[in-house]
């Protein structure tokens, strides 16, 4: 993406969009799309690991390269080290953006760990810390901006589910419950919120290209046959999952309809979900 010229308007000029999860993948592709259209942007990461979670998540390193990118196309963005289970810290990171940028305008409830285990075998902790980030986490965010957003009489929210929260998933039951469980969330407040001026929906991303799939533990769960493989050689594996056959689609893939539900072309749009599927929706009641 380029620097944006004083003369580009776009589609979301003057609006202030907060994204969770921000510091990399999905989050910071989110944060840079609807930087490209001119929103200010608040970015909201964990920036630590979890115990029960099989992966290192993002650093504060990475946190400050997304604001780095977001301000290299010439618009403001607030940085917030946070989690999202932690009521203080997002309804803070909610007030910064109306206290610093004017209005929140456009949330992305996009943090989000996973795990796995069969489901006799997930301990308290490994269900706590899921639902912890997958759910409650969803729900806090979605609390927090609701409010400014109804003083406001405007707001665009939209929440990161999977295509596990539209279907059942061998060895991911905290995950998909948490999953199916923001489709809930989203139906619900668009009810709620819709004479108000507020949009809520979801999307459900396929495999997505980011460290949430491609680490030893994912190889593991999904490759179990190779010992220490590489990207390239689970790609086959992973493709079979798709009846497109794409092993993983881009992080942008999925930001360009958080785009369209966060864009005036929307505005009629609301209590949905977009599946980013690779084919996998025909399958789906
Ligand atoms: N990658 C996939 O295949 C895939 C598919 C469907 C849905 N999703 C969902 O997409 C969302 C983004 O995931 P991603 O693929 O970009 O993975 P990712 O691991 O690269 O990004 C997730 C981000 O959330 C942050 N985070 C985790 N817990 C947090 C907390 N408690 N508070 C604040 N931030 C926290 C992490 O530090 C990380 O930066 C998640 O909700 C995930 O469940 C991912």
């Amino acid at each position: 993406m380029t620097r944006r010229k004083e003369h580009d308007m776009g589609r979301l000029e003057g609006r202030t969009a907060m994204i969770t999860g921000a510091a990399r993948g999905q989050g910071r592709s989110h944060a840079l799309t609807l930087a490209a259209e001119g929103a200010s942007v608040v970015a909201v990461d964990l920036c630590a690991d979890l115990a029960t979670i099989p992966y290192p998540l993002a650093t504060p390193e990475d946190l400050a390269e997304t604001k780095r990118l977001v301000e290299s196309l010439g618009v403001r963005c607030h940085t917030v080290q946070g989690d999202v289970r932690d009521t203080d810290a997002i309804e803070g990171a909610a007030a910064d953006a109306v206290s610093r940028f004017g209005s929140l305008d456009i949330a992305v409830a996009n943090a989000g760990v996973c795990g796995f285990g069969k489901f006799w075998e997930l301990d308290d902790r490994s269900w706590d810390e899921m639902i912890g980030v997958d759910l409650t986490g969803v729900f806090k965010t979605m609390r927090a901006v609701v409010r400014p957003m109804l003083e406001q009489g405007s707001g665009r929210i939209v929440a990161t589910s999977s295509m596990g929260g539209r279907m059942g998933n061998p060895n991911l039951a905290h995950y998909v419950a948490a999953k199916w469980g923001v489709i809930g969330l989203v139906k619900t407040l668009s009810l709620e919120t819709a004479s108000s001026g507020i949009t809520v929906n979801a999307v459900c991303p396929a495999t997505v290209d980011t460290a949430m799939v491609h680490n030893e533990a994912f190889y593991g769960l999904f490759c179990p046959e190779l010992t220490a493989p590489s990207k390239s050689e689970v790609e086959s594996a992973y493709a079979a999952m798709s009846p497109m056959g794409v092993p993983w689609v881009s992080p942008e893939e999925i930001s360009k309809s958080v785009l369209y539900l966060a864009s005036d072309d929307a505005r009629f749009v609301s209590g949905t979900t977009i599946e980013v599927s690779t084919g996998a929706s025909a399958s789906m009641p």
